[in-house]
């Protein structure tokens, strides 16, 4: 067996290719291998989503350079392929830059890696592959899922049509591309029937998922109330939705299945209409509070996560207040935060009134410890109830176990009567920002009864 190494950056997306990169290579004789020093073939799996992103790769490949030479002295040839959405930004500048990439790979286009490395292997060419022939990379890869984890990745949409005055994102993977609903049922009846327990369906944009089959239309909240009916599912999430695509009939789903887990990640960006419309977001505050409102009325403990992009151009100290106001009057569970940064080839990066390094990082660290206060905040709320918790891997130390709650809380336990699998209700007993350490209430069972909710 050859090894091989992936190191995946980034969003979801790229972890669910990673693994499809691992299945469709297995066939080939490659089993993955954690250490990349002792690898035949060494994939990193890029992201561009903010500035340096391509420094950090070329800072990456300096280190490889010289393991590649010291296993060539021991007669190993190691392959490097740079793929993801740096490889397709980037395209042949990548093997112009550094010499010890063989194959340059975009996001639409590594279900031919197989085929790239035999041909590279016979002839010492070197390969680009940045095209965007979308539909056949689903149909190229195989219909059986080998890497079924009990909490598993879907990928149901690709690519984005939105086109935020900041994001990469339409011009690395694309525009919008739904997959058909069967093959997505399908993968997941073979992901559960591999063990998994949770599914996450994962898309950039994947409320705005779309599609037809014998003239009847699919979209996210029927391929939800779908995949909830099949045997072995106990828990459902997606990621990440856009606020412009929530509709009544997804906010109804959240109301209707159980195994819909009570916690959303709902990007807002800005809590300022002037800097939304600036993004190109197509919402108002007003318009995503009411989505907040009869989502909270259909599942009054759901919990909610957002991102923030801070100094926007034009972005005043008003519109900054206004992004803390809607901060407060949400109150997050969690968030993440991010300093705009300027990407060549998007609006954003041309616009006039660019914030300064120094006010965005003011801007930042106030809001930081907002958001911060909230989710400690949220996390100690539950301290002495009962949580769920779906074990998912073993802790650090000796007889743990870590899992999630409902709300996508990590939780420790300490157990040596569960698995990983196991779906338990724990009591709380301390918390922390980042995570919560439960017990285990008299005997621990699996909530198996809990199909019969649904
Ligand atoms: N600068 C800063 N943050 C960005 N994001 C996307 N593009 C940029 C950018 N140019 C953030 C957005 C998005 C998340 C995945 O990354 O908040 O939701
Ligand atoms: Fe980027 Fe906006 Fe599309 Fe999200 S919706 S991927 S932020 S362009």
């Amino acid at each position: 067996m050859k090894k091989l190494f992936i190191k995946t950056y980034g969003c979801q997306m790229n972890v669910y290719d990673s693994e499809r990169m691992y299945e469709l290579m297995a066939p080939h004789g490659y089993k993955q291998s954690n250490d990349y020093s002792e690898a035949d073939v060494i994939i990193l799996n890029t992201c561009h989503i903010r500035e340096k992103a391509a420094e950090k790769i070329y800072s990456e490949l300096g280190r490889i350079a010289p393991i590649k030479k010291k296993l060539a002295k021991k007669g190993i040839n190691t392959n490097i392929v740079v793929a993801g959405c740096v490889a397709q930004a980037e395209g042949s500048e990548i093997i112009n830059r550094q010499p010890i990439v063989d194959i340059v790979v975009g996001p639409q286009t590594y279900h031919k890696l197989p085929e790239f490395l035999s041909r590279i292997q016979k002839k010492s060419s070197r390969i680009v592959d940045t095209n965007f022939p979308i539909e056949n990379k689903f149909d190229s890869l195989h219909h059986n899922r080998e890497v079924a984890n009990v909490t598993s990745f879907l990928s149901i949409q690709e690519g984005c049509d939105k086109f935020c005055s900041f994001c990469v994102v339409p011009y690395t993977r694309g525009l919008e591309y739904s997959r058909p609903a069967s093959d997505i049922i399908n993968e997941a009846k073979i992901l559960l029937k591999k063990g998994a327990k949770e599914i996450c369906l994962l898309g950039q944009n994947v409320n705005a998922y779309s599609s037809v089959k014998n003239n009847k239309s699919w979209n996210l909240a029927r391929l939800i109330r779908e995949i909830a009916n099949l045997e072995g599912v106990k828990r459902l999430r997606y990621m990440t939705s856009h606020p412009i695509d929530m509709s009544d009939d997804l906010i109804r789903a959240h109301g209707e299945v159980s195994f819909l887990m009570p916690y959303l990640h709902l990007p807002i960006q800005s809590g300022d209409d002037d800097i939304l419309k600036k993004m190109n977001r197509g919402y108002n505050v007003k318009l995503y509070l009411d989505i907040i409102n009869k989502l909270r009325i259909v599942r009054d403990d759901i919990a909610f996560s957002s991102d923030f992009i801070i100094g926007f151009p034009g972005e005043t100290d008003k519109a900054f207040n206004n992004t803390l106001k809607l901060i407060k009057e949400v109150n997050y569970a969690q968030a993440y935060s991010f300093k705009y940064s300027r990407r060549p080839g998007t609006p954003g990066s041309i616009m006039k009134q660019q914030i300064s390094e120094e006010i965005k990082d003011e801007r930042l660290s106030i809001l930081q410890q907002l958001l911060n206060k909230q989710q400690i905040d949220f996390n100690s709320s539950f301290k002495g109830k009962e949580l769920e918790v779906l074990l998912e891997k073993p802790g650090k130390k000796d007889g743990q176990l870590v899992g999630k709650s409902p709300y996508l809380q990590s939780i420790y336990v300490n157990s040596k009567m569960n698995k990983i699998g196991d779906l338990l209700k724990l009591k709380i007993i301390s918390t922390t920002k980042n995570s919560l350490e439960g017990k285990l209430i008299k005997k621990s069972f699996e909530e198996s009864n809990r199909n019969n909710e649904s």
